[in-house]
């Protein structure tokens, strides 16, 4: 059995002029250690996949299977990276970190819990800045702190919703590498939503393009071979990058919505 699984997954929301069948028929299987990225086009169900696979949204239709379980709820067995972290404001970053790894590693000295929290904030890079609250870390700092809380927790799942979907592209392509290097250390098995082809490119080992809704499903599949560790620069002087490229945007742009003709 694979290590993840959803089996004929599907979301449908009763509505007053009746059933709006969002996702349908969702098969899909992730092997351990696998980096997956989620692409199409905004309003097709990617994050009603991820939220069912967080335990976040009721499942309508099918299972999904994490290490031979059905998951049934959400838990810390999944690590949850959304586009803004919910950080609570009256505590500082090192804090945040805590709740999650007080709750997973309650087992461990309060000591051994801190070193983890530490640990992650210093290999975000917020050593020098992990005792501040959010309001005073930038944008791009909070995300960090989001990035160490979900993997102190050593979840079996990582899931990332856009979650660098707000922030500049410096900033951007700054936390793609923190997260690369995090995942190089841990190879956790992730599931990342996004609308940024190179960024699929960079971070995945498959991309997995979903069609339009309504009952919206899995259109395509593409593998990324580069090697890992990975160089942005590098890749993006292949030719195969390109062909990746074009390949990803040729199924989104068929799946366009229809633009109204130009008069005259
Ligand atoms: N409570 C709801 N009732 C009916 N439709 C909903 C509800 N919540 C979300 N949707 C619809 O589900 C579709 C998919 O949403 P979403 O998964 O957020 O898309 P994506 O993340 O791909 O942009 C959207 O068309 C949205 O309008
Ligand atoms: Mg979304």
């Amino acid at each position: 059995m694979a290590y993840f699984e959803c089996i004929h997954l599907g979301k449908t929301y009763k509505t007053p002029t009746g059933n709006a069948v969002i996702v349908q028929d969702f098969n899909l299987t992730i092997e351990k250690g696998e980096f997956v990225c989620i692409i199409g086009h905004s309003g097709c169900g990617k994050s009603t996949v991820l939220s069912m696979v967080a335990g976040l949204n009721d499942i309508s239709d099918g299972t999904v299977v994490l290490g031979e379980r059905e998951i049934n709820g959400a838990g810390p067995d999944r690590g949850v990276v959304f586009q803004a972290p919910c950080l609570l404001p009256w505590m500082t970053a090192f804090d945040n970190v805590m709740l999650g790894v007080d709750q997973v590693y309650y087992h461990a000295t309060r000591e051994e819990r801190r070193q983890i929290a530490n640990y992650y904030l210093a290999m975000v890079g917020l050593a020098g800045s992990m005792h501040k609250r959010p309001a005073e870390l930038s944008g791009g700092m909070r995300q960090r702190v989001g990035l160490a809380r979900a993997f102190a927790l050593s979840p079996r799942m990582l899931l990332l919703d856009e979650p660098f979907g707000m922030l500049d592209k410096l900033t951007k392509f700054e936390l793609q590498q923190v997260l690369l290097d995090l995942w190089n250390r841990e190879r956790l098995t992730a599931m990342m939503v996004t609308h940024d082809v190179d960024e699929a490119i960079y971070l995945a080992d498959r991309i997995i393009m979903m069609t339009n809704g309504p009952a919206a499903g899995i259109g395509d599949i593409l593998s990324i071979k580069f090697e890992r560790p990975r160089d942005r620069s590098e890749i993006m002087n292949t030719e195969l990058y390109y062909e990746y490229r074009d390949h990803l945007i040729h199924f989104l742009e068929e799946r366009a919505s229809v633009r109204p003709a130009l008069a005259g």
